[in-house]
C-alpha cells in the first residue's frame, strides 16, 4: 500500500497564460492498494473508469512502457481541490494518475518523464509543472518536449484564494480568449510577465499588481465571473498586493504580505453578500511539488 499526494496549483498568475504556475499548499491524497484483480477507482463518484483522469493517466503512463497491471485499488483519500475551479485539480489527477504508474513500474521515470507525460495529457504545462516541481514555474512546451525553469517566491507573501460554489469549465473558458492580437497587447503582456518573473524573484511585491495585468485572457473571461471587479476594488482596498483569476476560474487569487492578517476576515464578511457562497482560504507556495508517501 502506497498513498500519493499531490497539491494543487494557480496558472496563469495574470498575464502568463499557459506559462506560468505555482503550486499552492492544498493537496488531494490518494491511496494505492493490491488486490486480488481487477482495477477499481473508490471515492471519485460517478466517473466511470474510463473517464476517471487518475486512471486514464495511469494506464497512458503504464502503456508507453509496455506495462501492464491488474489488482490495483486507488482509492481518493483526501480531496480538496475542488473541481473546475481553476485550482489544477485534473492536473492533480494526471500527475497522480502517473506517479502511480511509476511507483508499479519501480520508478523508472525521471521527474521530466512524469512532466512530459503530463503536458501530452493536459495539453498545455502550466499546472502540470509545478505540480510535480512545486514552487513557482515558467514553461514552455514545444515539439513534445517541456522546458522550465523555477522563479523564487518571497517569502512573505501569502494567496488568497476565494472560491465560489459556481464552476467555469476550463473548454469554455478557453474559448472566449482570441485568436490573435495587436502587437501593442503582445508588448504589453510580454513587459508584465517579464516583470512578474523579475519582482518576485528580487522580492519587489509592490511591483506584483502591475506586473499581473494581463491582456490576453482576463478581460475576456471576466464576464464568466459576476462581481469579480467589485471583489478585486474590496481585496485592494483591504490591502492586497495583486488579484488574478487563478487558471481558468471560477476561484480568483489575490497576493498579500503575510503581516496582513485580517484580510482572510474581511474578506469572507465582504463575500458574505456577494453571491456565489465563496471560501476563503490563505495559502502558501508549497515547494515539494508531487510525492509518493
Ligand atoms: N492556462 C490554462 C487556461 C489553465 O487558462 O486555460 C487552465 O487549465
Amino acid at each position: 500500500m502506497f498513498k500519493v499526494k499531490v497539491p494543487a496549483t494557480t496558472a496563469n498568475m495574470g498575464p502568463g497564460y499557459d506559462v506560468m504556475g505555482m503550486a499552492l499548499t492544498l493537496y488531494n491524497e490518494f491511496e494505492v492498494q493490491e488486490k486480488a484483480y481487477g482495477i477499481e477507482c473508490i471515492g471519485f463518484g460517478d466517473i466511470p473508469l474510463e473517464e476517471n483522469l487518475i486512471y486514464t493517466s495511469m494506464n497512458r503512463a503504464l502503456n508507453m512502457y509496455g506495462y501492464k497491471k491488474d489488482g490495483l485499488r486507488i482509492i481518493a483519500k483526501e480531496i480538496n481541490i475542488p473541481i473546475s475551479r481553476g485550482l489544477g485539480s485534473s492536473a492533480a489527477c494526471i500527475i497522480g494518475g502517473i506517479m502511480i504508474a511509476n511507483k508499479l513500474m519501480d520508478n523508472i521515470l525521471s521527474k521530466e518523464d512524469i512532466i512530459r507525460i503530463g503536458t501530452s495529457i493536459e495539453g498545455h504545462p502550466d499546472n502540470i509543472v509545478p505540480a510535480v516541481t512545486g514552487g513557482m514555474t515558467v514553461s514552455i512546451y514545444e515539439e513534445d518536449e517541456v522546458i522550465y525553469s523555477k522563479v523564487n517566491v518571497p517569502k512573505n507573501l501569502r494567496f488568497v484564494v476565494m472560491i465560489p460554489k459556481f464552476t467555469v469549465s476550463t473548454h469554455e473558458a478557453r474559448k472566449v480568449v482570441p485568436e490573435s492580437y495587436s502587437k501593442n497587447d503582445c508588448i504589453f503582456n510580454i513587459s508584465r510577465v517579464a516583470m512578474l518573473v523579475a519582482s518576485m524573484n528580487n522580492g519587489e511585491i509592490e511591483k506584483l499588481r502591475i506586473a499581473t495585468e494581463d491582456k490576453v485572457h482576463q478581460p475576456y473571461r471576466s464576464k464568466l465571473i459576476p462581481n469579480i471587479d467589485k471583489i478585486f476594488k474590496h481585496a485592494r482596498y483591504l490591502g492586497s498586493k495583486s488579484e488574478v483569476i487563478s487558471g481558468s476560474g471560477s476561484t480568483l487569487m489575490v497576493m498579500i504580505d503575510k503581516e496582513n492578517i485580517d484580510f482572510k476576515e474581511k474578506m469572507q464578511g465582504f463575500l458574505k453578500n456577494i453571491q456565489g457562497s465563496w471560501q476563503v482560504r490563505v495559502l502558501e507556495v508549497d515547494t515539494e511539488g508531487a510525492k509518493i508517501l
